[in-house]
């Protein structure tokens, strides 16, 4: 299981040394939640943040965005030095132009679906695709419980197509992680299991190895 912290339960004033830190407690991706307050009701940060905090780690950037019209900002976000680039096929941008928009700028594309939208929504878009986020909350904010009754969407896509990465976000602690890699999930998100624990380190090879045990 990789292991992706959000950056949404860090220390903000510290934000490049919070990036630091979990490259060397072992992350293997880093997740920046981008929110525009529109598609979800909280604001975050943008690309010119991404862009500030790059130089801090060398691990892959996995920005998550939030936003009504990802289309009209990809270029900023590959500019700012992401390499994965998720953005909701809830949102109003053409799924297609974006997809083709990550892909032609460098960067690996997916698609994120919200508790309420089916699995079936992603599948016309999955040859194009790197991943498929599986939202395991409702997004906007961390520290939520885990949706158990996401994972049949999980399987869905799993068993349409075993090559593409499923990403589960939301609620992702020692407890959880056990039934997401059990249902395929190969990447999980964590921000408040691993922000806020004592050890993150410890944190992060415990979520490791509990999805492990399954
Ligand atoms: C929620 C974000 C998540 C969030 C997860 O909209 O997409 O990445 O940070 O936080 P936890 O792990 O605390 O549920
Ligand atoms: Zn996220």
């Amino acid at each position: 299981m990789l292991i992706a912290p959000s950056v949404l339960s860090s220390d903000f004033s510290q934000l490049g040394n919070e990036v630091k830190r979990m490259d060397l407690c072992g992350a293997d991706w880093i997740h920046l939640d981008v929110m525009d307050g529109h598609f979800v009701p909280n604001l975050t940060f943008g690309a010119p943040v991404i862009k500030a905090v790059r130089k801090f780690t060398d691990k892959p950037f996995d920005v998550h965005l939030m936003i009504d019209e990802p289309l009209r900002y990809i270029p900023d976000f590959l500019d700012a030095g992401a390499d994965i680039v998720t953005f909701h096929i809830e949102a109003k941008s053409d799924p297609e132009k974006t997809i083709a928009a990550i892909r032609t700028g460098g960067a690996k594309p997916a698609v994120s679906i919200k508790p309420g939208t089916p699995a079936e929504t992603v599948f016309p878009y999955l040859d194009k695709l790197f991943m498929v986020l599986v939202m395991t909350v409702e997004p906007g904010f961390g520290g939520q419980s885990f949706m158990e009754d996401m994972m049949g969407k999980v399987r869905a896509v799993k068993a349409r197509r075993p090559d593409i990465l499923v990403q589960a976000d939301g609620g992702i602690h020692r407890g959880t992680i056990g039934t997401a890699a059990q249902a395929g999930v190969d990447v999980c998100v964590a921000g408040t299991s691993v922000f806020k624990a004592d050890d993150a380190k410890q944190a992060i090879s415990d979520l490791k190895a509990a999805a492990e045990r399954k």
